[in-house]
């Protein structure tokens, strides 16, 4: 099926990111706290002019961390090196980027817990001491030298703080989450790249798209693009409250931003697994949808809205869940027709 809510993008979604993404923090909207740290930071840095410190910013998909390590790098004046954790397979790989980078540059690792534990530790003594040893030869004769690299501020972005090693997290001078937005400000992100694309939009058009967006700047975006589309081929190309509600149905999205995966999974909760608890494999399996996927991209939203608790022993639906599926959960036990109904 045509995934609305992957984590990943397609191509035509990519151009659209790069085109929508804003370049300064005053464009940036919401998480005004993460904002208000980063510009006092960036202040300081300049004032002494030297390179900002190592920021970690982790957090679901599509809220913004590459976009703000974008920012970063434009405020601050400097060049960015981007990469990712999988990307970099050897220690001399990462080694021939960190000497190749200029005073001050920024460089991003995305999925930084990707990262392989002999690459990481070639970061440690570059983000402490701006250097990294190298050894040379082999076996009894091996020695090591330490070679000096620019000052420079590590951005790194994760989707799983957990996976992170403690050793690399304590270098970070500084942790930012990014929260879930409020429907006020993807409504403002909406606004602004409704302008950006040229389409004309009422705001109830808007809301009902934010509203339905699972708080992610990228989700409502991707939303924005289809409701257009709608406009242009059976509305009069004005995104109207009427216009975008039709677009979001026929996209399988419902009320509250649930797509058809997200039924499915709260549906095999209840169904299969009587409520829960259901271990994350289990669940995968039974929907036939990667474990990785659901961890990152569906359980999150699920978890913050309260439909599904994690327990020691698993997943379970909460009575929201059984509320927004219409099912009562004596029926979802005993009715063996329902039951029947998803295996
Ligand atoms: N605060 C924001 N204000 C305006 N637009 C935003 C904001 N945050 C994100 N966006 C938009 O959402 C899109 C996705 O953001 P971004 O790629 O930075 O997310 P990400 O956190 O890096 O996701 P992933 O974990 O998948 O890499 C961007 O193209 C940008 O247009
Ligand atoms: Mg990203």
């Amino acid at each position: 099926m045509d995934r609305v809510i992957s984590g990943g993008m397609q191509d035509g979604d990519q151009t659209l990111d790069n085109n929508l993404r804003p370049q300064t923090l005053d464009d940036f909207v919401g998480q005004q706290n993460i904002k208000e740290n980063l510009k006092i930071m960036i202040q300081a840095a300049k004032n002494r002019n030297e390179p900002l410190d190592h920021v970690l910013l982790y957090g679901p998909p599509g809220l913004g961390k590459t976009t703000l390590a974008n920012i970063l790098s434009n405020e601050m004046g400097v060049n960015v090196k981007i990469t990712s954790g999988p990307a970099i397979e050897r220690s001399g790989d990462l080694a021939a980027i960190l000497t190749n980078l200029k005073e001050n540059d920024v460089f991003f690792i995305d999925e930084i817990h990707r990262l392989g534990k002999a690459v990481e530790e070639v970061l440690y003594p570059a983000m402490e001491d701006h250097a990294i040893d190298i050894v040379l030869g082999k076996g009894p004769a091996a020695r090591s030298i330490r070679l000096k690299i620019p000052p420079f501020t590590l951005i790194g972005a994760t989707t799983r703080y957990s996976q992170l090693s403690s050793p690399l997290r304590d270098r970070f001078g500084s942790i930012f989450r990014l929260n879930y937005y409020t429907i006020e400000d993807l409504q403002a992100i909406l606004r602004r790249s409704a302008q950006i694309l040229n389409v004309k939009v009422e705001e109830d058009g808007l809301k009902q798209i934010a509203m339905r967006s699972r708080g992610t700047p990228r989700v409502a975006n991707r939303f924005l693009k289809r409701a257009r589309d709608f406009a242009d081929v059976i509305g009069d190309g004005v995104i109207t409250e009427s216009i975008a509600l039709e677009s979001l149905n026929k996209l399988g999205v419902d009320a509250l931003g649930l797509d058809e995966i997200d039924h499915r999974l709260l549906e095999s909760i209840i169904y299969k697994f009587h409520g829960g608890p259901v271990g994350l494999e289990t669940l995968a399996a039974s929907i036939s949808e990667d474990s990785d996927t659901i961890m990152d991209v569906y359980e999150p939203y699920l978890l913050q809205t309260g439909f599904i608790e994690r327990t020691p022993r698993g997943r379970i639906a909460t009575d929201r869940a059984y509320e927004h599926l219409g099912v009562s959960r004596r029926k979802s036990k005993n009715n063996p027709i329902q039951g029947a109904l998803f295996d």
